[in-house]
Parts: C-alpha cells; sequence; structure tokens
C-alpha cells in the first residue's frame, strides 16, 4: 500500500492498493485484472473490505498514523 494524492479515493483515505508475486509480476483476479490501484474498492471481500475492519481510522493494521 501507499498513499496517493488527496482525491484519489477520499472515501478509503487516498491508499494505492498492489500485490505482487515474488518476481516482482503483479497477481490478477480470476478476470485477469492487475491487482494494483484500487483493488476490489466497494466489493465485500478484497484488500479495501477487509482493511476497513483494522483498528485506528487509516485502513492498516499496524501503522496508523491518523489519530
Ligand atoms: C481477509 C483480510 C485481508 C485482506 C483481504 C487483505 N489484508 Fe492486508 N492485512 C490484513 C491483516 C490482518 C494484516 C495485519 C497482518 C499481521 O498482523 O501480520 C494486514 C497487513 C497488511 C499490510 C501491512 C500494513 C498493515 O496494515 O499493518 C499491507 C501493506 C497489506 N496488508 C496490504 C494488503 C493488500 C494490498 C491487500 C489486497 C491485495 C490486502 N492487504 C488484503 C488483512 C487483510
Amino acid at each position: 500500500m501507499f498513499k496517493r494524492e488527496k482525491g484519489y479515493d477520499t472515501e478509503n483515505k487516498d491508499w494505492f492498493w498492489v500485490k505482487y508475486k515474488p518476481n516482482g509480476s503483479l497477481h490478477m483476479n480470476p478476470k485477469k485484472m492487475k491487482l494494483a490501484g484500487r483493488i476490489a474498492r466497494g466489493a465485500d471481500k478484497g484488500c479495501i473490505a477487509c482493511h476497513k475492519g483494522a483498528d485506528g481510522d487509516d485502513m492498516v493494521f499496524h501503522t496508523n498514523r491518523i489519530k
């Protein structure tokens, strides 16, 4: 995950989500879409849905920086 500019995805704290394989290429979903960007935004499964459940207010489990 990395923070993009404000407004990239305001609903989801402007995070860019990405899932790499060990060889540096990108994982794909079953529809062959690359897992990079606003992954599974609005879906009930996936990066965003699960990370919404993290404590704090920045959708991360370990390094929340929003008080
Ligand atoms: C089913 C729930 C779930 C899904 C889906 C999920 N994550 Fe996570 N993620 C977690 C949990 C729980 C942790 C903390 C893991 C730990 O304690 O070791 C975590 C940790 C992370 C971290 C380390 C920062 C942090 O939050 O502490 C990153 C980066 C991350 N996930 C990215 C992603 C990306 C990108 C995707 C989608 C490709 C994704 N995650 C999908 C549950 C999920």
